[in-house]
């Protein structure tokens, strides 16, 4: 006898009447003969049929929702409506009891937040198991993309000792005893007694690293965790969260906006043809939402709509001087509408913005490009005018900035002007900096946070909820 998965079993045309065996969780027991099996490889169940005079009563008790079984029985066509397949059972094990009484994940809809308190147990609901298959397919198909484009996959260091976006947002790493740590003369503590004998963090990003590998490999990226100290309690900031961070020798800023629209387009189109039972359930979740509310904030699209507008149009390309002008003369500044009203060229812009930007002025993806320098990391690449670098951002309907990009400082003299301004020593960066002195050239990359392309594949509204333990402030629970 064959053991299968609940996909198999589902997909396969299986003749009739083969003998089958399977593993899973119970999602219900119903009528004391229907036991609806999940076991996490597709968002659908096997219905399992008992004839309960043929088992005993004791037995047929411990089927409850969410214990583990083993099934052996004969695939048979359903009588029933719902399912093609049913398995008529001959043999049932519980392999693992649960108490109905107290287990946490009851056949009912349960809110976003309870699950987020058992995250332990969520993957086991529609819901998230859906969510979370996706976010494996889509690691994967951006794995797939870089292969197939020439890219090498390189793993950047997770423990570092430089501030790659020089915003301070790091988590320290240290052996040292923090009640009593050795302290130099000037009273401070002394890092040279530290594990690396140097103030060391956790990466913010592998960029610089990743600089190194495009410098020497021509194309690469990074796929890893990155951890950011940031004391903002946003549905779409997270302390931990993976980033994807492409990096292309030769290649200039049009090149790398190009880069990235091909990028993403790919990995959602790949969701699309390969996940559709779980986007569909998806879709028809927000829809179900969509009709609680009233009919102004109910959205024009579905999900599938909202996935398949980004495959098919192509984001729209803009300055942020442009950005600004919009801005400037848009219904909510004039109206003090914004938070934060636009009236200088040079401000910064908050999320506010860029929403209105995408979801009310253009209602598409936006490149937004060539930022003013005192707003942007250091080392973007400083336009002739003296007062922009070649930065991009890439905002999205529904989540706003998901890719953050540029073109680098390739010239040696530039970058020590915008090192110097802002304080960062020479000798932190001389490897970043050596870069510029051996055969530096043109080159430039993006990084894509991860969990806001998996909220926008899933439609999932709160970045909590795309990744399996998130880690927030006030939150390192699992
Ligand atoms: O814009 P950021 O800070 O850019 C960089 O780190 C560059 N070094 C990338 C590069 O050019 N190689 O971050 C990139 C993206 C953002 O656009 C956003 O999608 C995501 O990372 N991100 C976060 N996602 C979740 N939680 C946070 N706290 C995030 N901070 C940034
Ligand atoms: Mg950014």
């Amino acid at each position: 006898m064959k053991s299968y998965t609940v996909s198999e079993l589902l997909s396969q045309n299986i003749a009739p009447n083969t003998e089958v065996e399977i593993k899973g969780w119970v999602r219900t027991f119903r009528a004391n003969r229907f036991i609806a099996l999940n076991d996490g490889s597709t968002l659908s169940n096997i219905q399992c049929v008992v004839d309960f005079e043929n088992f005993d009563e004791a037995l047929l008790k411990r089927i409850t929702t969410g214990a583990a079984v083993h099934i052996k029985g004969d695939l048979v066509e359903s009588q029933g409506k719902g399912q093609t397949v049913e398995i008529q059972a001959t043999f049932v094990d519980v392999l693992g009891d649960s108490d109905p009484e107290t287990y946490p994940i009851q056949p009912k809809k349960h809110s976003f937040e309870f699950l987020r308190e058992n995250a332990h147990l969520r993957t086991r609901t529609n819901t998230f198991s859906a969510v979370m298959r996706l976010r494996s397919a889509l690691s994967f198909a951006i794995h797939k993309y870089f292969n197939e484009n020439g890219f090498y996959y390189m793993h950047a260091p997770i423990i570092t000792g430089s501030d790659a976006e020089g915003a301070g947002e790091m988590f320290k790493v240290t052996s040292l005893d923090s009640k009593n740590p050795p302290l130099n003369d000037a009273g401070e503590v002394d890092y040279t007694k530290d594990f690396f004998g140097k103030e060391t963090n956790l990466t913010v990003s592998g960029q610089l690293e990743a600089e190194t590998y495009a410098m020497s490999l021509g194309k690469v990226y990074t796929f890893g965790p990155t951890f950011r100290a940031e004391n903002s309690n946003t549905s779409r900031h997270l302390a931990e969260f993976w980033m994807i961070e492409p990096e292309v020798a030769f290649m200039d800023l049009p090149g790398n906006m190009d880069l990235a629209e091909d990028f993403m387009k790919s990995v959602i189109q790949y969701v699309l043809e390969n996940n559709k039972e779980d986007l569909e359930f998806l879709d028809k979740r927000l829809q179900d939402e969509d009709k609680k509310k009233p009919q102004a904030e109910r959205s024009p699209m579905t999900l599938i709509e909202k996935l398949k507008f980004v495959t098919d149009n192509n984001f729209k390309r803009v300055s942020y001087t442009e950005a600004i002008d919009i801005l400037r003369n848009s219904k909510p500044n004039k109206k003090k509408k914004f938070k934060y009203i636009i009236d200088e060229w040079g401000a910064d812009l908050q999320s506010e913005h860029e929403r209105y930007l995408v979801e009310k002025h253009f209602n598409c993806p936006v490149i937004l490009f060539d930022y003013p320098a005192n707003i942007k990391a250091f080392y973007m690449r400083l336009n002739d005018d003296g007062k922009t670098v070649r930065a991009m951002d890439i905002l999205f309907p529904g989540i706003g900035e998901i890719v953050g990009g540029a073109q680098r400082e390739e010239r040696l003299d530039v970058l020590k002007q915008k090192m110097a301004a802002i304080d960062i020593p020479e000798e932190d960066l001389w490897w970043y900096l050596d870069l510029r002195k051996f055969g530096t050239a043109v080159h430039s990359g993006f990084g894509l946070g991860f969990e806001r392309l998996v909220m926008f594949a899933t439609g999932m509204t709160n970045i909590r909820d795309v990744i399996p333990f998130p880690r927030t402030p006030q939150n390192a629970e699992f």
